[in-house]
């Protein structure tokens, strides 16, 4: 009878009860059978595929898809979530100096006269669209030029950071107006972001509330219904998965939800505003809910090489907390079902001094905090020989170039860092890059 029962679930719930629970982190040579973190159900399994599709889905202007992907821009960044999040991994980011590439992007924000800066901009919207649909045109073109900065260890040892401008270029040529606050992003990585989500609020308030030099600040977010705290975002702007992944189709692809019914056009861009469109909203509820899902319910992952690595640099990771990295990169957080993650993450903001923060067209820095960024996953952005670009903007090459960038409140764990020598520097990276 028990047995009976029993095959009865494994019936009903597909390959959950086939295999040893899942694991907030699965070894896996790559992602393309993403892996739930907890047992699923057979309709949330389905839901997880159906998700997975989404997230893979190039959309189409609206009137040429077949099925139900279309309704992209008319101006847009990217055509897909995959496009930008590759397996979700971070963007590949800048690679050099010329033009960006489609996974990079370029949010705005205006200086009010008071000196606050709002987020988005009457001319733009809040991103710079760099492609459009035939019949209308992009917002701008962008190109990055890099300057090279000279940078010296304790020890003597030199290396070259590489401080970004960029060169925003409108259709109609017209200068850029005065009050136009520049914010380089690089796509982040959703892996994992699902367990981020199940960090009770208070944990976050916690750390928040711990003394000492590198203590955090929550990223409250005041909308009509209410504050919420950020998670999301280099700098937390977003409380949920949801919200962030209706952002992203309004803003970076120009497809409306049911949570944001409307695109991101510029304010005066009627041809924008007036484009056509597919169905209301563009993207069809059910498979709006089903991306937000699949990225809930996705578990983070490791590739065998790097789970050996991670087990062996047991010494990087002793550095690692007694220089205060772990301070800000907390290695242990709890989930609302009991069990703890690694995250490397207080998600909370920080302020990482001058040189990071964002700027205004005239180069003048604006006040700029940012979320700690979870470096588990890491591993994955490094894989197959990819080039790490990390921070931001992805400005740093290495992990050692982001450590070197670590001004303002870490700059005490950062010069700790360049004072110890250089086999445990060697071995603080090796683990790093492990997570
Ligand atoms: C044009 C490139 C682009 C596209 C297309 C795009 N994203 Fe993103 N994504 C970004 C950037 C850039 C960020 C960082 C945003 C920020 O810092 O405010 C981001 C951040 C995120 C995050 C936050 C992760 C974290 O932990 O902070 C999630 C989740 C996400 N995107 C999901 C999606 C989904 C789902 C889609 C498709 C509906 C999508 N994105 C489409 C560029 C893109
Ligand atoms: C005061 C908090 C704080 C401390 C201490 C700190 N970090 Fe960070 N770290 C951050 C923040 C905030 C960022 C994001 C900055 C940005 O993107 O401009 C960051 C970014 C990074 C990144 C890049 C991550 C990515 O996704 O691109 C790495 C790697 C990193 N830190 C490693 C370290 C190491 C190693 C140490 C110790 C030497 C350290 N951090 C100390 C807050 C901190």
């Amino acid at each position: 009878m028990s047995l009976l029962r029993g095959l009865g679930l494994v019936l009903a719930t597909g390959v959950a009860f086939a295999a040893t629970p899942p694991s907030p982190v699965s070894i896996q040579a790559d992602g393309r059978s993403p892996l739930p973190w907890r047992t699923l159900n057979a309709a949330e399994e389905e839901r997880f595929h159906l998700g997975h599709a989404v997230f893979n889905t190039s959309w189409l202007p609206a009137g040429e898809g077949v099925g139900r992907r279309d309704g992209l821009g008319p101006q847009f960044n990217s055509h897909s979530c995959d496009s930008c999040h590759n397996s979700r991994r971070r963007g590949r980011g800048p690679l050099g100096d010329g033009p960006v590439s489609t996974d990079f992007v370029i949010q705005t924000g205006r200086r009010l006269a008071d000196g606050r800066i709002e987020r988005g901009h009457p001319r733009f919207g809040h991103i710079v669209n760099t492609q459009a649909i035939d019949g209308f045109s992009a917002e701008a073109s962008i190109a990055i030029h890099y300057q090279p900065r000279p940078h010296r260890l304790a020890d003597g040892s030199k290396l070259t950071l590489w401080a970004p401008e960029y060169r925003v270029e409108t259709p109609d040529g017209q200068p850029l107006p005065d009050d136009l606050v520049l914010m380089p992003r690089i796509a982040s990585q959703v892996l994992g972001a699902g367990l981020l989500e199940q960090i009770p609020e208070r944990a976050i308030l916690a750390n928040a509330r711990r003394r000492g030099p590198h203590r955090g600040t929550p990223a409250w977010i005041d909308s009509a219904g209410g504050r919420q705290l950020g998670r999301f975002g280099w700098q937390a702007t977003e409380p949920s998965i949801a919200s962030q992944t209706a952002v992203a189709f309004a803003r970076e692809m120009g497809l409306s939800t049911e949570l944001i019914g409307s695109i991101d056009c510029a304010a005066q861009d009627h041809a924008c505003r007036n484009a056509a469109h597919d169905g209301e909203p563009e993207v069809a509820a059910e498979l709006f809910e089903a991306v937000v899902a699949f990225q809930q319910l996705e578990a983070l992952r490791r590739t065998p090489a790097a789970a050996r690595q991670f087990d062996a640099a047991t010494d990087g990771a002793r550095l690692f907390a007694r220089i205060g990295c772990a301070d800000c990169h907390r290695d242990a957080m709890p989930l609302h079902d009991g069990r703890s993650i690694a995250p490397y993450t207080d998600l909370l903001l920080h302020d990482l001094g001058e040189a990071l923060a964002d700027r205004d067209v005239a180069g003048r820095p604006v006040p700029s905090r940012w979320r700690t960024p979870p470096l588990w996953g890491l591993s994955t952005a490094l894989e197959g020989a990819r080039t790490a670009r990390l921070l931001h903007d992805g400005r740093a090459r290495s992990i050692e170039e982001a450590i070197a960038w670590h001004g303002g409140s870490a700059a005490d764990a950062r010069d700790r860092y360049e004072r110890l020598d250089t086999g445990q520097r060697q071995q603080l990276i090796d683990w790093v890059s492990s997570l």
